[in-house]
């Protein structure tokens, strides 16, 4: 979909979204024709439509024998607009708007909006490139309609410099996620650990960044243990990836590492988990999909950031090599796991993933992005992620980014209390913590691997996938934190 700003409309329009504040009037709306606005005017008015927020009215009219489709919505209050709602908005409009097969749309504001043009420009694009996704490859036929050719931007203004900026951000926002989420919707069939890699070589390709696999063999000279057992019921081998921006080339400048989960697929081993909680496994890999996405994107800005991604990519799955409950690891930092359950498998590949980062990547601090407990979801659904972290000003930081991406976090306590809970009688460190506090644990779990560096922890396991489309996001994977990361080392350049 292209996305302009315009200030002269053509002959003949086909689709109309006026914005305007509640009880706001159409009439002073520049450049639509005053005939149109009047009728609509009086057709609002016979609707009793008022434009409080977030309010749509769709129809249709013939205007000198042609129909144009126009589709108003509310933005309540002016003064309390925000990116967050904005998007919202959008993304109601332009999905209304594909419904009736509109090609070209033109969105005019009938308010000035509190918003600066950098992050209306943003906030415009990223909501209509994330609405228009779908993951229709595998339908035969129906695939779902076309999505409109061009949104045009109507307004009366010379310097659109900073919309224009801001559009271009927002379209690469918007791509990065929709990558993300192609990633998590391919079935674990086709998305094994191979061909995340490759898909991940691909993207370094196109957007500039350094990547490099680690393959089985040399993974075992370099002792990462907990990782290789959980891939170890796998015929698909386990690959690790890391991937480079180096944008701030001072050496003196931080390392920032995102680790993100990538089971391609989770079975729960030997732990098995039912069919109903395996059906959607294939999105265990939801936390690698974003720290992919956020290279590309952040590669694509060449933010002046030192960041490394690690991605340790494996299946867990059955056989008679799979590892067992009862076993034993040796992680590769040296401390000793005693594997309870197999299907808590995630920190076991993470844990390693860390440990890397800090000893062979020089990481100074550390970002970790997982589907991992059931006890996100539990605690907070699908709207929110869970954080953990030791680092309350960085938390600060990333709050800042998601209230401008929409991706809510709600942090949890990592108090050393509940460290009790993953202490075991025969290894350093046991893999569960029980049935209380099931997300705490898992992250306290991890903060054992970061050597008190800066430190946040990302539980998307509620938020990676969405089982009916809202706001910007579609059915399936949703790409979340491409955006929340790439904004959180946006504001650490
Ligand atoms: N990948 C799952 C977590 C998950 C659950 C993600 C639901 C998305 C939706 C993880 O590997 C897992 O199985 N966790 C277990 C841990 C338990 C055995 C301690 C869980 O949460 O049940
Ligand atoms: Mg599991
Ligand atoms: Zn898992």
């Amino acid at each position: 979909m292209k996305i302009d700003v315009i200030r002269k409309l053509p002959e003949h329009l086909d689709t109309l979204i006026l914005m305007q504040e509640e009880n706001g009037t159409i009439q002073n709306i520049e450049y639509v024709p005053t005939e149109l606005l009047h009728s609509i005017d009086a057709y609002m008015k016979n609707e009793e439509f008022n434009f409080s927020f977030n309010s749509v009215k769709s129809f249709s009219m013939i205007v000198a024998k042609r129909r144009v489709n126009i589709i108003l919505i509310g933005a309540g209050d002016k003064d309390a607009l925000t990116t967050n709602k904005l998007r919202s908005m959008f993304a109601s409009a332009i999905r209304l708007a594909s419904s009736m097969n509109a090609r070209q749309i033109y969105l005019f504001p009938g308010f000035i909006s509190p918003v600066n043009d950098v992050a209306f420009g943003h906030v415009l694009a990223e909501s209509a490139l994330l609405v228009a996704y779908r993951f229709d490859k595998y339908l035969s036929s129906g695939k779902n309609k076309a999505f409109p050719e061009t949104l045009h931007y109507v307004l009366n203004t010379k310097n659109t410099r900073h919309l224009n900026r801001g559009i271009l951000e927002g379209r690469i926002y918007a791509e990065a996620t929709n990558l993300a989420r192609e990633l998590v919707n391919e079935p674990a069939n086709v998305m094994t650990p191979d061909a995340l890699a490759e898909a991940a070589k691909r993207a370094a390709l196109q957007y500039g960044f350094l990547i490099e696999t680690i393959a089985q063999d040399k993974l075992r000279r370099i002792k990462m243990d907990a990782f290789l057992s959980v891939g170890r019921g796998s015929v698909k081998e386990p690959k690790l990836i890391i991937m480079r921006f180096n944008g701030n080339p001072d050496k003196r400048q931080e390392v920032i590492a995102l680790v993100g989960k990538g089971l391609t697929y989770d079975s729960g081993g030997y732990c098995i988990k039912t069919p109903d909680g395996m059906v959607n496994m294939k999105n265990d890999m939801g936390g690698a999909a974003a720290v992919i996405g956020a290279m590309c994107a952040i590669a694509s800005m060449k933010l002046k950031v030192n960041v490394v991604a690690i991605v340790a990519a494996c299946e867990n799955m059955i056989s008679g090599d799979a590892y067992r409950p009862g076993d034993i690891v040796t992680s590769m930092s040296g401390k000793t796991i005693e594997v309870i359950n197999t299907d808590a498998e995630g920190r076991l590949t993470l844990c390693d993933a860390i440990h890397y980062a800090i000893e062979k990547e020089h990481a100074d601090r550390i970002v970790d992005i997982a589907t991992l407990t059931g006890a996100a979801v539990a605690a907070l659904g699908n709207q929110y992620s869970v954080v953990l972290t030791n680092n309350e000003t960085w938390l600060e930081q990333l709050k800042s980014a998601a209230a401008f991406t929409g991706e809510n976090i709600w942090q949890l306590p990592a108090h050393d209390e509940y460290k009790e809970l993953i202490k075991s009688e025969i290894a350093d460190m046991k893999n569960v913590g029980g049935p209380l506090g099931g997300a705490i644990t898992a992250g306290l779990f991890l903060r054992e691997f970061v050597q008190n560096k800066p430190w946040l922890h990302i539980d998307i396991a509620g938020t990676a996938l969405r089982a009916k489309e809202s706001g910007v996001n579609p059915f399936g994977a949703t790409g979340v934190g491409v955006r929340l990361l790439t904004s959180l080392l946006k504001s650490m350049e």
